[in-house]
């Protein structure tokens, strides 16, 4: 069934009707603070069509987050499956989630809770105590600063001043965008040419503070993650 065109004819003597159903969230919000200022408030035959259009985003929405979520659960049960009465089987199987998505999603964890009968207070436990684990998203590319004793005795901490404000990030964490995700570590085992970056897995020695943004915009300029 074809929906009725939504309309909004508050400024229609100026511009004719405005078809909502082809407005984005950003114009959206722009017609109604418009529609707000003209009348103060926003007339219900306008509210009205707005959470018809609503709804059926959000109708959208869900069926795509339902294909999503049967594709994750067949993911989360396949693994399950390869474990399953296994010793320690968790750990493995959160290892195994983490090598296919880059991060362990909150609805795999729930779905693994579920299929293992493990709590998932428990399942987090686990996840936390763990540094390897990441709970969200990975960035696009990784820019890794040792600090182990020889990099920090060589300026490590200034590497690490240079990245964060460069990124605008903390330890641990990755960029709005997802382009970068940012760590530190200790030791990585080239103390001979420290201090060391590591960006996307290619080792960088003797950086200064100067080199970090080259470093950045070399990144970019290569794929990153597929
Ligand atoms: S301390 Fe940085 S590589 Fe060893």
């Amino acid at each position: 069934m074809t929906p009725t065109p939504t309309t909004v004819p508050a400024d229609s003597h100026e511009r004719g009707s405005v078809d909502l159903a082809h407005c984005d969230e950003g114009a959206l919000l722009g017609i109604l603070d418009e529609v707000e200022r003209r009348h103060g408030f926003i007339p219900r035959d306008v509210s009205d069509q707005l959470a018809r259009l609503i709804e059926m985003r959000l109708e959208k929405i869900r069926r795509i987050q339902g294909k999503l979520d049967s594709t994750l659960r067949r993911d989360v049960l396949r693994h399950v499956d390869a474990w399953r009465g296994e010793e320690g089987n968790l750990i493995m199987i959160l290892h195994a989630i983490q090598n296919e998505y880059g991060y362990v999603p909150r609805e795999a964890a729930m779905e693994l809770s579920r299929e293992l009968g493990v709590k998932l207070a428990r399942i987090y436990e686990v996840l936390t105590f763990y540094h390897y684990f990441k709970l969200q998203p990975p960035g696009n590319h990784t820019v890794v600063v040792c600090n182990g004793t020889a990099c920090y005795l060589k300026g490590a901490a200034d590497l690490i001043h240079e990245v964060q404000s460069r990124l605008g990030v903390g330890e641990g964490e990755t960029t709005q965008d997802r382009e970068f995700h940012f760590d530190v570590v200790r030791c990585i085992g080239c103390c001979g040419m420290s201090p060391a970056v590591v960006v996307d897995g290619k080792t960088h020695g003797r950086v200064k503070s100067s080199d970090i943004s080259g470093l950045l915009d070399a990144a970019k300029k290569t794929g990153g993650r597929a």
